[in-house]
Parts: structure tokens; C-alpha cells; sequence
């Protein structure tokens, strides 16, 4: 494998002849956009050496980012997440405008107190559901929604706090396929009509069924965020050629007319769905192993990803509400002020990237991409 330490989008090319940087080509197809910039709604930050890794890459590009608390211990207090929010701050390269929006990990025994320290503090953005045993990280989530966090529940939607939902369940007796239709059925639409003013975000949907339900809520309450490979690939991307290790995450790719129905969705316009890449890096030995981890980490080209698929779909002009707006307004957030640009610029992506700690290799590792982000 070829190593690579730098990373493209930091670096100026310049364009092929037939390239010239332009609005428009002769063909009529667009050379270049200009985004708002935009923000990540969900992504996996790590601490320690990883967070150092990693964080330059979310933060060259996107403006604001929805942290999740799932570290080890994971952050389920307030003092947690001002603490784990300053050591993101250090991490930062002096010159970017990143601010990390913090959550914490919903357990069994948070307390409605916690709730108000949290909102309180100014610092906790949202409250982060993992049903326990999940995914990465979850075994200290929660067993029993309705029986345990019910006052939380109803002290989060007090507080105006938003649920982010990991919407799977974890019964092992479903279907890895259908945990999340079996979930939308026994928790979230159950859930919706015992609290209907809970703001509550379904992230990283990846069936048909999320689709639906999400359309059949209230507008501005909830909502769902959408990741690059669910709107990419299709569950046979993980066994193409061979058992693909960097293609697994949780909730699992599904069916393609699963991956077509949230294409759909997202280019339609509609203001329910926004950018969250759950961008989620792992040493590569703990994913090229008998039991790898669940987590595939696009941050380094999950705009250039965005942008090819809205612009397959015949939607350029729908991706930017999609990166930058439909998010802010529905937590009540500004716009960033700030801009980026996307060039029409072939770029490849990097094998690997290396770290005194080992190597973590991003989503299509190898492979040549079209749209290259760059600040302004
Ligand atoms: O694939 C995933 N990886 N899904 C998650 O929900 C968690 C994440 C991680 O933290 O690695
Ligand atoms: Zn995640």
C-alpha cells in the first residue's frame, strides 16, 4: 500500500487544460461551486492520539460538528463533555473556525437533574441514544427506553434538548437487515406519540422505512441525517471481490432500493434530511481483523462524495440546503457565515494516512474523486 501523510484538499492544484476554473463548461456542466460552509451533524471525533489524527480533516471543511459521546468511558455527564470539548479545542489547528457541539451518552441512570446541568452549562448540544450493545462503544447504553428514561425523556423536551437516535435494536433474533424498520416500529413511532414536542433527529438512516417515517413526522421536530455510504453503497459493496472490512458500519449498508429510496429523499429538497457523515476512524489492524469494528471513516471525502452523488441525481442545486442550511434551521442555529468552494478537479484519494499509532484508511481509499473541496 502506498503511504500518504498529506491530504489533498490542503493543496492548491491546478486544474487541467480543459479545466479552466469557470461557473460553467461549454457542456453547460458546472467547473465550480460555492457552499455556505457547511456542518457536520454527526461525526466521531475520538480523543488521545485519534482525535489528534483526525480532527483536521473535519475541521478543514466543515464549520460546526455534532461530536458523539461514545468514547471509553463515554461522556454521560456535563463535567464529561466540558472537559472532552476542551481537549477537542487543543487539538485544533490554531487557524480554523471549528466549534464542536457536545452530547451526552443517554445510560439507564441519567438523571432529569443531569438534563438541566446540561442545559445549563451552554456546552451539551443534544442527548445521544445507543441502545445497549448497538454498536461501537454502546454496552453502557440504553436496555429499556420506556421503562428507564421516561423522566429524562420528558425533562429533555422540557429543556427544548434534541434525542439523536441511534435506531437500531438489538435483538439478536432480528435480521441485522431489519433492525432498523423493527426499531422505528417498537420504539421511535411509540415514542413520537408519547412525547410529540421532543425534538428527535434519526441518524444515519439507511432503508426505505426510515424514509417513510421520517415523512410521516411533524416537519421541524423530526428529522434524520444521511452519511455518504448509505447514499452510495449497497450492502453487496461489502463482499465485492472479498470480504470488505472498510465498507462495514453500523447500522449496516442495506439493499440497493433501500439506498435509492434515501437518494430520493435527500435530493428531493426536502428540509428533513441533513449532512451527518458519522465519519467514524479505527486503526486499521482493528478493522482488517477476525472481528472487525463497525466504522468507516469518510471525513476526507465526504463532501467531494456529496456532491457526486446530488449531481448524479441531477440535484447540484439542492446539495448546498442540504451541507449548510436544512441543519442549522432545524436546531434553530445560523448559517455559517463562511464559505467554501468545490472544483471540478480530479484528485485521488489518499491509500492510507500514517500516525506514530498505526494507519486509518478512509472511504475509497485509492480511488479517484471529481469534486475537490477547498476554503475561500
Ligand atoms: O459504524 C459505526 N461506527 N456506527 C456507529 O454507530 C458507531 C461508529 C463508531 O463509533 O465506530
Ligand atoms: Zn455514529
Amino acid at each position: 500500500m502506498i503511504k500518504s501523510l498529506a491530504f489533498p484538499p490542503q493543496v492548491k492544484l491546478s486544474p487541467a487544460k480543459s479545466e479552466v476554473p469557470c461557473q460553467v463548461n461549454a457542456r453547460g456542466a458546472k467547473m465550480e461551486l460555492t457552499l455556505t460552509r457547511p456542518d457536520d451533524w454527526h461525526l466521531h471525533l475520538r480523543d488521545g492520539d485519534l482525535l489528534q489524527a483526525v480532527i483536521s480533516h473535519s475541521a478543514n471543511h466543515f464549520g460546526r460538528a455534532v461530536v458523539m459521546p461514545n468514547l471509553k468511558p463515554p461522556i454521560t455527564t456535563t463535567a464529561a463533555a466540558v472537559a472532552y470539548r476542551e481537549s477537542i479545542l487543543k487539538a485544533l489547528p490554531s487557524i480554523t473556525e471549528f466549534t464542536p457541539l457536545m452530547t451526552l451518552y443517554l445510560t439507564d441512570t441519567t438523571s432529569p437533574e443531569e438534563i438541566k446541568l446540561a442545559r445549563k452549562s451552554g456546552v451539551v448540544f443534544a442527548v445521544k441514544l445507543y441502545p445497549a450493545g448497538a454498536t461501537t462503544n454502546s454496552q453502557d447504553g440504553v436496555t429499556d427506553l420506556f421503562g428507564k428514561c421516561l423522566p429524562v425523556l420528558e425533562e429533555m423536551m422540557e429543556q427544548k434538548m434534541p434525542l439523536l437516535v441511534h435506531g437500531e435494536v438489538t435483538d439478536t433474533n432480528i435480521d441485522v437487515f431489519d433492525r432498523e424498520k423493527v426499531f422505528i416500529d417498537t420504539v421511535l413511532r411509540p415514542l413520537i406519540q408519547k412525547l410529540p414536542q421532543l425534538k428527535v433527529v434519526m441518524e444515519h438512516i439507511t432503508t426505505k422505512d426510515a424514509v417513510d417515517f421520517v415523512e410521516s413526522c411533524a416537519e421541524g421536530t423530526v428529522a434524520a441525517t444521511v452519511t455518504p455510504q448509505h447514499l452510495l453503497l449497497n450492502r453487496n459493496s461489502l463482499f465485492q471481490g472479498g470480504l470488505q472490512p472498510h465498507n462495514y458500519c453500523l447500522p449496516v449498508l442495506k439493499r440497493e432500493i433501500h439506498r435509492q429510496a434515501i437518494v430520493s429523499a435527500v435530493t428531493s429538497g426536502s428540509k428533513r434530511y441533513f449532512l451527518g457523515t458519522d465519519s467514524a476512524p479505527h486503526e486499521r489492524r482493528r478493522k482488517e481483523c477476525p472481528c472487525g469494528c463497525a466504522g468507516i471513516y469518510n471525513a476526507p471525502v465526504a463532501l467531494s462524495l456529496y456532491a457526486k452523488i446530488f449531481e448524479e441525481a441531477g440535484a447540484l442545486d439542492k446539495l448546498e440546503a442540504f451541507t449548510s442550511f436544512n441543519g442549522p434551521d432545524f436546531y434553530g442555529l445560523p448559517r455559517n457565515a463562511s464559505k467554501i468552494k468545490l472544483s471540478r478537479t480530479r484528485w485521488k484519494v489518499p491509500e492510507l494516512f500514517s500516525f506514530g499509532f498505526g494507519d486509518i484508511v478512509p472511504m475509497f481509499a485509492g480511488e479517484t474523486l471529481e469534486w475537490l473541496p477547498s476554503a475561500i
